[in-house]
């Protein structure tokens, strides 16, 4: 396995070309559903395989078994440390990792508590920091990881403030790393508001207002889908020269 990785990657190096996703592992946390599932179509459908982290069982195994041979899953809960590092010791080589893995409050200073303040730090920053953390003895030397943003980390989009910050700190823990991991590649994704899985479980009107605020903030004048952040994702998976980079999936959100 180890040699014909090695073929293959001096293959693609002389070539002068990006490394490919044929015979390759890419983790996703978070694959269950939403964003993580579409990009785990395209893996697949790429030749690589994927292992589906999350914490619900019957999820999981229903999107396992959607996208058939090459998706294998297991649970996982980002929030603790001993759950992220049991995940990966059954995983013996890890070529990509893309975790949208997150549960938070976003809300003003003046009306969360605390505990709810810090949630998008805790469970979206540190969830991420402690996937990478528990698959550092597992990267193949060209791995790639991608890191989950969101475009208010440079453009606030109502009161906000941890939510915001948690963002940038994920945009400045993917520059540090790609440092840190090199000639691992580390980048950020920086969505817009997407219309998928996520905004499907909130409230009706909530989610109108949403989509109709954000149309009105972006040059496009839509929410993004999931399969446009999925095909960024596979983008900063494969291009051999691209690190420590945001690439922002917003429809010009970021650019008013
Ligand atoms: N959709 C948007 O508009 C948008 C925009 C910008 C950024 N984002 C970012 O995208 C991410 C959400 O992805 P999505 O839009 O694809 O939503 P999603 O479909 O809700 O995906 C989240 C997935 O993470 C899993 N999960 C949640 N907490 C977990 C935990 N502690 N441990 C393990 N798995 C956990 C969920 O499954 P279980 O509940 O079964 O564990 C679910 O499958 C968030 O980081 C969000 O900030 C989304």
């Amino acid at each position: 396995m180890r040699a014909r990785r090695c073929q293959r990657r001096s293959a693609h190096e002389r070539r002068g070309s990006s490394p490919r996703l044929q015979d390759r592992v890419v983790v996703l946390i978070g694959g269950g559903s939403g964003i993580g599932f579409e990009v785990a179509r395209r893996v697949i459908a790429l030749g690589g395989s994927v292992v589906l982290g999350g914490r619900t069982p019957s999820r999981l195994e229903a999107a396992s078994a959607r996208l058939g041979e090459g998706a294998r899953w297991q649970t996982v809960d980002t929030s603790d440390s001993a759950s992220v590092e049991a995940f990966f010791a059954s995983i013996p080589v890890v070529d990509g990792i893309f975790t949208t893995a997150a549960e938070y409050v976003v809300g003003p200073m003046r009306d969360l508590d605390p505990t709810d303040a810090a949630s998008p730090f805790e469970s979206k920053f540190w969830g991420q920091y402690r996937v990478v953390r528990a698959a550092l003895d597992r990267l193949s030397s060209d791995a790639s990881i991608v890191l989950m943003s969101g475009a208010a980390s440079v453009r606030p989009p109502a009161a906000a403030p941890a939510y915001v910050a948690a963002n940038a700190a994920i945009e400045g823990l993917a520059r540090g790393l790609a440092v840190e991991l090199a000639p691992i590649r580390v980048n950020a994704v920086s969505p817009g508001t997407i219309d998928g899985n996520l905004w499907a479980n909130r409230d009706e009107a909530v989610r109108a207002a949403s989509f109709a605020q954000f149309s009105a903030d972006t040059v496009l004048g839509r929410p993004g889908r999931e399969g446009e952040v999925a095909d960024a994702v596979i983008h900063l998976l494969t291009n051999g020269y691209t690190t420590g980079s945001t690439l922002y999936v917003d429809g010009g959100y970021s650019l008013r």
